[in-house]
């Protein structure tokens, strides 16, 4: 039986920038990313990549700085 697709998550064009210092830090740049029910992800990368950043964003206790969240 063919499982229908319903997302759950949607981010669009997510973008976190910290200021430090009088520099910008691209944390996470123009995310795009559909979470369908049911799917597992795993999300990886180098220390300091993003990787926290960008999940923060999912629940907001990160507000990304351009680009929308939708839960
Ligand atoms: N609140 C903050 N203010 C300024 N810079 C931040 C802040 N939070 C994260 N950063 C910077 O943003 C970048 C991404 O950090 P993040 O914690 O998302 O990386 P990570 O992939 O989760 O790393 P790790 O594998 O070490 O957990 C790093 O350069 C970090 O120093
Ligand atoms: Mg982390």
């Amino acid at each position: 039986m063919a499982v229908l697709k319903e997302p759950i998550v949607d981010l669009q064009k997510v973008s976190v920038t910290f200021q430090s210092g009088g520099k910008s830090l691209h944390a996470v740049d123009k995310v795009n990313l559909q979470i369908n029910k049911g799917d597992i992800y795993g999300i990886i990368g180098y220390s300091g990549a993003g990787k926290s950043t960008l999940v923060r964003t999912i629940n907001l206790l990160q507000r990304p700085t351009e680009g929308k969240v939708i839960v």
